[in-house]
């Protein structure tokens, strides 16, 4: 890894204590301008929102306001963040399947950019509620497109029968009947066929159905101004892994874009954040169990539930530990487990890693996106403290939760 240096993370563990997660600013703004070079060279050709689920730090949305980045946010929550953190109103885009009356009252009170619809009744209702305030919305429709980006199940969102979106045909009858929504103007389309994709295919799929849509919208006589074409780029968690094309991708989807007169929107969370950040956690005990060997490390499912929801393998190294000081360097397959009890509590099954003592640092990479957005206080553990690595310096963006955090809301209520 060509950031993060060991010497410098062995010093924000000693300082700061483990577990805790560790961003590193040079590679969020390196990611960033990738896909920006590459899927919006120009804020006519489109814009590039931040996908706040991804990691939603304050400091960190901070640092995609500076970048120039909107955001898309699927919450009341999220919203309060990207305004808290400086994010001009119409940069943002709300989606999300349920959202709740008072989300939707509070994007309008807002004045935020789009909100991506997803019913029938979420339309009408943005509708009344936007006549009631005296104000007319900006809206895109989420299609599904029927598309199989060939990712794991849990990620794959486009399918025909996803809850996510409103079937096609539905969403013309919408468009032919937009006079009943006076509150709302219907520019967009929005389309996110999931996550982890790393083939342009899905995009290029996508794409022909969204066209295709938006023609038929256009000839009911919508004025459609925008293609929202989701997030869902790929990273490469493993060497043998190949993240997403960006730039292939942008190849295909940029010129059919132009030709229809669109600007196009991308939602991004994973290809931004994940790789420049990893999660810090030390050695607690090491034992051998039916001939399987075990790493009991501080860190647990709480702190990074990836690996026990989705299988997913994260790599991990040694920071300091015992090898350094023997000069023992064989490895062996261990599983790194955390202190949960559940079984499934594995942070990386089958790695291969030199012995091991207690005390001894570990890093868990590409656990900048879905770590500490994921993370619980199942076991009623406190959870993680987050820093950010700027121009060689760092700083807490979040302090470790104590234990009167994790039950002040009960105190307030003790019967
Ligand atoms: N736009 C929409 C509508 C989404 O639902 C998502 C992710 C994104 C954008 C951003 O996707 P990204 O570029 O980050 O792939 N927890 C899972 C990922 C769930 C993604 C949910 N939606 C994980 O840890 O892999």
């Amino acid at each position: 890894m060509d950031f993060l240096s060991h010497h410098l993370l062995a010093e924000i563990a000693h300082q700061v204590g483990t577990p805790c997660y560790v961003y590193d600013r040079a590679r969020i703004a390196k990611n960033y301008a990738r896909l920006a070079n590459a899927l919006t060279p120009a804020p006519d050709v489109g814009h590039i929102c931040y996908s706040v689920k991804a990691n939603s730090n304050l400091s960190i949305l901070r640092l995609m306001r500076d970048l120039g980045t909107g955001f898309d946010v699927v919450s009341g929550g999220e919203l309060q963040r990207a305004l808290l953190a400086g994010a001009a109103p119409d940069s943002i885009v709300f989606a999300g399947v349920g959202k709740r009356d008072d989300e939707l009252v509070a994007a309008l009170d807002a004045g935020i950019g789009w909100i991506n619809v997803e019913s029938a009744q979420e339309l009408r209702l943005l509708s009344d509620l936007a006549t009631a305030r005296g104000v007319i919305q900006r809206v895109a429709l989420r299609v599904n497109p029927g598309v199989d980006p060939h990712t794991h199940r849990y990620l794959a969102t486009g399918k025909r029968a996803s809850k996510f979106g409103i079937e096609i045909e539905e969403a013309l009858r919408l468009v032919a009947q937009r006079a009943d929504c006076p509150g709302l103007a219907i520019e967009g389309i929005h389309i996110h066929i999931g996550s982890m994709v790393s083939d342009v295919a899905p995009y290029l799929d996508a794409m022909r159905v969204a066209l295709e849509v938006i023609a038929q919208c256009r000839a009911l006589g919508a004025t459609i101004t925008t293609l929202n074409l989701g997030g869902g780029f790929g990273v490469a968690y493993q060497p043998e892994q190949a993240g997403a094309p960006i730039e292939a991708i942008a190849d295909a989807i940029l010129p059919p874009a132009r030709r229809a007169g669109l600007r196009l929107l991308f939602e991004p969370g994973r290809a931004i954040v994940a790789d420049a950040g990893v999660l810090l956690t030390r050695v607690l005990y090491t034992k051998t169990n039916g001939g399987m060997r075990y790493v009991v490390v501080d860190a647990a499912m709480n702190d990074l539930i990836r690996p026990a929801l989705y299988g997913a393998g994260h790599r991990v190294s040694v920071v300091s530990g015992a090898s350094e000081v023997s000069g023992v360097s064989e490895v062996s397959e261990v599983s790194v487990v955390g202190p949960v009890c559940e079984s499934g509590d594995v942070l990386a099954e089958g790695v291969m890693l030199p012995e091991l003592r207690r005390g001894d640092l570990l890093v868990i990479y590409h656990a900048g996106a879905y770590g500490m957005s994921m993370a619980s206080n199942y076991n009623t553990r406190p959870r993680a403290a987050e820093v950010l690595v700027a121009d060689n310096q760092w700083k807490v963006i979040r302090r470790r939760e104590i234990m009167a955090d994790l039950w002040a809301q009960e105190v307030e209520c003790l019967a």
